[in-house]
């Protein structure tokens, strides 16, 4: 499988580690054989046809240059969608920061991709929430998959899990902490006395925050994994301006002290139950099995058969949601082999 990724910041890295690390399980276990034969970056790219060698591209960002000054196989200035229209490959992996406000570029590589025949695995949350129902038609009218789990749980498979494992059963509500950064403030707030702003800089520091902080805090970050889970999982046609979002800027020590006085605590949820998706500070018990502290994500299927079911897991990082790339790709082609057989 030739892959292009486009994006190559803490989760490309994460992507081509993982898929260099893994090689040889790889094509013995599933018999994928994944080749990363260009990668294009904000300043450039970088195109070998016969795959590229992770260790050279990160000796060379290493040394403080683009991967485009690579001597042997760097294009600089050469554009993504110049890469994704003339590089033959099966899949694009779109991995550059995310842009609420119009979905760009990522909402650019992925139509390119989709135009010339190519799959796309994305962890980017941008295109998906402001043009989900368009984009998935938009993948079925060329014939191709689109992929994303890792816009959601990180490397924790919530959208796999309902997708698949709940197949069958019908999932009545979602509710969920989505949003690493958040849960990690009002946790250092509630837990460790300490204030918003401070827990916000310490976030920041450990690398969970977005690189736009408001797309936490203000609930944006919760909201756009909420749009994804109703489309994908809920079969609702939404987009983000249907979700009435409430961040965590007013939730102050003495509401949390309030709360636990009730053995509770203040969350943000986000959550689908019929109504109007929402997103908003919410006083949950601590035994509630959503109740995760730290960093941590969690969400609680309701469905009409199984009852409830709580995924927790780690809903950010470089490595974790590499990690769902891997499975997306994996994902892809065992549905082309079985194409291939029927
Ligand atoms: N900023 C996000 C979080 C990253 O804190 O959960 C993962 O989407």
């Amino acid at each position: 499988m030739r892959i292009i990724l486009v994006g190559y910041g803490v989760v490309g890295k994460g992507v081509t580690t993982i898929l260099a690390r893994k090689d040889a399980e790889k094509v013995k276990e599933y018999g994928f054989n994944p080749k990363i034969v260009a990668i294009a970056d904000i300043d450039g790219a970088v195109i070998d046809p016969r795959g590229l060698s992770p260790e050279k591209l990160e000796a060379i960002k290493q040394k403080g240059f683009p991967i485009s000054k690579d001597p042997d196989f760097g294009r600089p200035g050469m554009p993504a969608l110049d890469v994704i229209e003339s590089v033959e490959a099966e899949v694009v992996v779109e991995v550059t920061p995310v842009n609420i406000k119009n979905g760009e570029p990522a909402l650019s590589h992925i139509i390119k991709a989709f135009k010339t025949g190519k799959h796309v695995v994305t962890t980017n949350k941008g295109p998906l929430a402001l043009a989900m129902p368009a984009l998935t038609e938009l993948a079925e009218y060329n014939n191709v998959y689109l992929r994303f789990s890792g816009t959601v749980g990180g490397g924790t498979p919530m959208l796999e899990f309902a997708k698949k494992c709940l197949a069958g059963d019908k999932i009545l509500a979602i509710q969920g902490i989505l949003n690493g950064t958040t849960n990690y403030i009002l946790t250092e707030m509630s837990q460790n006395r300490v204030t918003f702003q401070e827990a916000l800089t310490n976030a920041q520091k450990l690398g969970y925050a977005e690189r736009e902080p408001s797309m936490d805090i203000d609930g944006f970050d919760t909201a756009c994994k909420v749009v994804i889970l109703a489309n994908w999982i809920m079969n609702k046609k939404i987009t983000l301006k249907d979700v009435d979002i409430k961040g965590i800027r007013d939730v102050s020590l003495e509401a949390l002290d309030e709360a636990a006085k009730r053995g509770n605590t203040i969350k943000l949820i986000g959550s689908i139950d019929g109504d109007r998706p929402t997103v908003k500070p919410t006083e949950i018990p601590k035994n509630n099995p959503l109740c995760v502290s730290g960093v941590l994500n969690a969400v609680t299927f309701s469905t009409e058969f199984a009852g409830e079911q709580t995924l927790v897991g780690r809903g950010a990082g470089g490595m974790e949601t590499a990690s769902a790339v891997l499975r997306d790709l994996l994902d892809i082609r065992h549905k082309l082999a079985t194409k291939l057989l029927t």
